[in-house]
């Protein structure tokens, strides 16, 4: 049965960062490399897009202890989850739907997202990618680590079960439900460059997972 993405998280959130650090980040290695690649400088201003319990600031607070965080997402446990672990941090935590959310113009040094955005379509990732982009500083740039589809035949399957499955669970609503649609690479690079991002570039892979690098 498909679940309402916020229900879905709250469920599953005593022991969510045990399941991610062993079963998906394979030897923690890519929230390590993410939070690398996030700005050192004092009171960086970084967007995290589906923050969750704030596994990749774990590893980014450590580089840069005075970086101020705007955390959006979905799921307010795991946001009270993430408040918790980072006492006396500079954190601004939203809780709604980044796709609502309004960005502020050139704030941002850098924006980031972990295994959150496999969940969208291109479609919904356009206009997404285009507020993100305002929101970045000039040289400003959007770490995106997250699963991809290895074919478009892939991409094109999740997208059809999703629909089939909520045609057949009577779903009718446009509420986000939890259910991976990845795109490929190919795909997601076209969508951050519709989006206004003026390159992207793959920096590093573990099998189906990738991080791209979106510069403003
Ligand atoms: C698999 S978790 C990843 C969390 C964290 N980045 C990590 O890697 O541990 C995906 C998160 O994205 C959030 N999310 C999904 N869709 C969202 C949306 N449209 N707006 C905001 N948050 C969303 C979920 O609530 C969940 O916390």
């Amino acid at each position: 049965m498909l679940e309402k993405m916020d229900a879905f998280f709250e469920k599953r959130l005593d022991g969510y960062d045990e399941h991610m650090r062993t079963n998906v980040d394979d030897e923690g290695q890519f929230y390590a490399f993410t939070a690398a690649q996030l700005p050192k400088a004092a009171g960086a201003k970084i967007l995290d897009l589906g923050c969750g319990t704030g596994l990749e600031l774990e590893e980014y607070f450590p580089l840069n202890p005075t970086a101020e965080i705007t955390g959006i997402d979905l799921c307010r446990p795991m946001l009270e989850a993430l408040e918790k672990k980072f006492p006396g941090k500079k954190l601004r935590l939203i809780c709604a739907s980044y796709f609502d959310e309004p960005i502020e113009k050139e704030y941002f040094d850098a924006a980031v997202s972990v295994e959150s955005l496999h969940h969208f379509t291109k479609q919904q990732k356009i206009p997404l990618y285009k507020k993100l982009c305002n929101g970045l500083k000039k040289g400003g740039y959007f770490i995106l680590t997250d699963y991809f589809a290895d074919h478009q035949e892939r991409e094109d399957y999740f997208q059809r079960e999703l629909i089939r499955l909520k045609k057949e669970q009577g779903i009718e609503d446009n509420a986000f439900y939890h259910y991976d649609t990845p795109l490929t690479v190919a795909n997601e690079t076209d969508a951050l460059l519709q989006g206004g991002f003026s390159g992207v570039e793959i920096l590093n892979q573990w099998g189906s997972t990738y991080t791209l690098k979106a510069i403003k």
